[in-house]
């Protein structure tokens, strides 16, 4: 595999000095769930460059189609990377897609409305989609058909395979010879797929995990990014065995195991097919914080266990703003992948993500992603070190309210804080 720039997370981050002296932005608004507004005014200076080199991969910009409906085929795809898009994760693919029969209905829409009311704001989808049910072939013609209209732009292949390797080494060979710029692994798709002992049921298994990346990593010739489950007790530990294993990346979160509800008339659970439902996978706005705790801990822990490596990062989970991009980004991650934001906005939201990140930039005069990427991690830490930096601070407001114990405690150097003290509003 290549592993090529240094994009890693740095374990000395001179910004993070800079972020924690500087004062607050006035003016700033914090990004919210329902997306960043930063008004013209305060938008003034130079353009930030949004371009980012993942293991080599150059990219217009952190913004990239995550795996699913959006990246299905050539027209969707070919639509991504005219609109703008920094990358493009095509929808799953395995070698005989006639095992993959899919279902319908297979969404379900949680609106933030009581009582689901169809006027309500979308704030969590499930689906019970499998992966690509179209002829591996058919995709590998139009991937190298995109990469011929389209050679300098990055097209990531998204695979899959049953616990067999030959079967992974033929898969990566056929989807390498199309001229894709990397791969990103499907370990965590939560719902049919681990029936057939794929998708999640690897991401979940460390030893299974270990054991078929070893495989891929002796295979691909191209970056190796692997997609983590987040429904694990923690998250860490398939990531660290992914890196472990030669990947070049980690990308998180796929969809959380959810069942987005019963139908109190019928008394059958949603969605439901024929009277019966299964357990699906859950992600928009709703499933964001979730996902950036999980990226917060995956991006400590490569921060301190491989952080002189040229490894990657890409948070996904709820993107439909800037804002909530730059949040991942500040927690570590190179890139941010978008699904289900572009189900419900279409391609076009790109440029309004491009936007509004580049006015979040311009507000803190960072002229680049890698100017800001990881600075908040450092603020993350233990409830009892919490507890410990509270108690500190109110004995040192006590400290100052009480004022000098004595006249011969009066100082040179502190003379007017010290008079300050003793004043009474
Ligand atoms: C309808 C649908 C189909 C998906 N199919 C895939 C898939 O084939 N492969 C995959 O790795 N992830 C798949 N995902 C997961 C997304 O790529 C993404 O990890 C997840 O939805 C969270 O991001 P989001 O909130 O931006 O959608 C799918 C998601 C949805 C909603």
């Amino acid at each position: 595999m290549a592993s090529i720039s240094s994009t890693q997370i740095r374990g000395n981050n001179p910004v993070a000095e800079f972020a924690r002296t500087r004062p607050p932005q006035l003016g700033l608004r914090r990004s919210s769930r329902v997306g960043f507004r930063v008004s013209a005014s305060e938008t003034k200076g130079p353009e930030p460059d949004l371009s980012v080199t993942v293991n080599g991969l150059h990219m217009p910009n952190p913004f990239v189609i995550g795996s699913g409906p959006p990246g299905t085929n050539y027209t969707v795809m070919k639509r991504a990377f005219d609109e703008g898009w920094g990358a493009v994760i095509a929808k799953t693919v395995s070698l005989d897609a006639a095992k993959v029969k899919n279902v319908t209905p297979r969404y379900a829409k949680l609106r933030a409305d009581a009582n689901g009311s169809p006027k309500g704001q979308i704030i969590g989808w499930e689906n019970i989609e499998l992966i690509s049910d179209r002829p591996l072939e058919t995709m590998l013609k139009e991937f190298k058909q995109l990469k011929e209209e389209y050679p300098d732009r990055i097209l990531i292949a998204s695979i899959m395979e049953e616990y067999n390797k030959a079967g992974w080494e033929e898969l990566i060979d056929r989807v390498e010879q199309t001229g894709v710029d990397a791969f990103e692994i499907n370990f965590s798709c939560p719902h049919g797929m681990p029936e057939r002992r794929m998708g999640a049921a690897v991401g979940q298994d460390c030893a299974l995990l270990e054991e078929v990346c070893g495989w891929i990593n002796a295979k691909a010739t191209i970056p190796v990014w692997a997609k983590m489950t987040p429904n694990v007790t923690d998250i860490t530990q398939p990531a660290r065995v992914a890196l472990s294993s030669g990947c070049e990346g980690i990308s998180a979160i796929n969809t959380i195991m959810s069942v987005m509800g019963i139908n109190l008339v019928t008394l059958r659970p949603e969605p439901c097919v024929e009277g019966y439902s299964t357990p699906g996978g859950y992600s928009s706005k709703a499933v964001h914080p979730i996902a950036l705790a999980k990226v917060m801990s995956i991006a400590k822990m490569m921060k301190s266990e491989f952080g002189d490596k040229d490894l990657s990062l890409s948070g996904i989970g709820g993107v439909e703003s800037g804002g909530d991009a730059a949040e991942f980004i500040l927690l570590g991650a190179n890139t941010v992948q978008v699904c289900t934001g572009v189900m419900m906005h279409g391609y076009g939201v790109v440029k309004k993500l491009c936007s509004e990140l580049k006015d979040f930039m311009k507000q803190h005069n960072f002229s680049s992603i890698e100017d800001f990427r990881g600075v908040s991690l450092e603020y993350f830490t233990t409830h009892t070190d919490l507890v410990r930096r509270q108690q500190e601070a109110i004995q040192q407001r006590k400290a100052v309210k009480r004022g000098l114990q004595s006249d011969k405690d009066w100082t040179g150097d502190g003379f007017v804080k010290e008079t300050e003290s003793m004043v009474s509003n």
